[in-house]
């Protein structure tokens, strides 16, 4: 496609070592009761708790625990403070992508040496299990990057957190890791953060997508994919494009109070597997109409799923030089038109669905117009 750049691969040493995503940590209203969501609904496991009972007497926090996916969801337990004052802005909403590195003090000074804005100087945390360094910093919005070094560390997650254990285990759906995090940013920023991945921890960007290629009769957007070092992580950044209607971006930055984390992309192997388990415990998917899989084979070629099974789900089919990738994609998992969870199959394909665009902006379009945000 003329207008999706594809990756120049020059090989560079790598400027900003992560090994990969620590864990995501959501500010929510109710931790309690969006734990038991993401457990009954999504399949995880709780496996650790950190609140007043265990001495962190401002906050709770549960962590959950799918394959490589770490989820913690924290919620204030008193109506002031920064916790209450983020849900109050955003809803619920993800605070911290937290990236793990080797050695935390080293990557926060060179980051803020190369133009991070701190957001919590390095602290070592110890228990009987070893030590946790942590430090923080900036990126789009309220959201922040913890710097998290847990190689002197062989408890659970880090201290604070005691193991929980609990009689309600749903089974996993098969998630296995983070494929990616989308950030949405406001009109113009997209490439203030793009510079800010590759100058501050050094990242590189594998792919453009301007608002020709995604664009409906209404609305439109512009994203730019960057990748760290050794590929792990993968940060698509999209800004509102100019179009006829209020885009799915706008309808995001509006109802988000600013930029923050729109989506994050969970990788599994068996996407039918999958996907049919989310349905069946309540997860609403996105929809495309059916007209969508009478094309779709002429357009991706041969593919080793059935058909029937892929339109009965609504998972949509893509191709790129290397292979292709099933997705999907969730509602918004809370009430405001904000963040949501996409399911992604790679098989071989190494983008992002750019064939899938035009089919999805117009469903979400449609949704939109639902909510009375078109
Ligand atoms: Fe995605």
């Amino acid at each position: 496609m003329a207008t999706a750049t594809l990756p120049t691969t020059e090989q560079h040493t790598d400027t900003f070592p992560i090994n990969g995503t620590d864990h995501i940590e959501f500010y929510v209203g109710n931790a309690r009761q969006a734990a038991h969501f993401y457990r009954g609904a999504f399949g995880f496991e709780l496996v650790a708790y950190r609140g007043p009972e265990t001495g962190t007497r401002d906050r709770a926090s549960y962590l959950l625990q799918q394959d490589k996916i770490r989820l913690i969801l924290t919620t204030p337990i008193r109506s002031d403070g920064e916790i209450a004052d983020h849900i109050g802005r955003h809803g619920d909403g993800v605070k911290d992508i937290a990236l793990w590195v080797d050695d935390a003090r080293t990557a926060f000074r060179l980051a803020v040496e190369r133009g991070a804005k701190p957001a919590r100087e390095p602290v070592v945390m110890k228990d009987e299990h070893g030590e946790i360094v942590t430090a923080a910093i900036h990126t789009y919005g309220d959201t922040i990057h913890s710097l998290v070094e847990r190689k002197n560390y062989s408890g659970v997650l880090m201290p604070g957190f005691e193991p929980k254990e609990s009689v309600y285990k749903p089974a996993p759906v098969g998630l296995k890791y983070v494929d990616h995090c989308v950030g949405n940013v406001e009109l113009g920023a997209m490439n203030k953060w793009v510079r800010f991945y590759a100058d501050v921890l050094g990242f590189s960007q594998i792919i453009s997508f301007d608002d020709k290629a995604i664009s409906t009769e209404y609305s439109a957007l512009m994203s730019k994919v960057m990748a760290n070092g050794n590929g792990r992580i993968k940060f698509p950044i999209n800004e509102p494009a100019e179009g006829k209607k209020r885009s799915q971006i706008d309808e995001y930055l509006e109802f988000y109070n600013g930029p923050g984390v729109q989506h994050i992309a969970m990788a599994t192997d068996d996407i039918i597997s999958t996907v049919t388990q989310l349905r069946d415990r309540g997860v609403e998917f996105l929809r495309v109409p059916g007209t969508y899989y009478d094309t779709v084979l002429d357009r991706v070629g041969h593919i080793d799923e059935d058909l029937t099974s892929l339109r009965e789900l609504g998972v949509l089919v893509d191709r790129d030089d290397e292979g292709y990738l099933l997705q999907i994609f969730t509602k918004p998992v809370e009430d405001r038109p904000t963040v949501f969870y996409e399911i992604i199959e790679r098989k071989g394909a190494k983008s992002f669905g750019a064939g899938n665009f035009k089919a999805l902006f117009e469903a979400i379009e449609r949704e939109q117009a639902l909510r009375g945000n078109l």
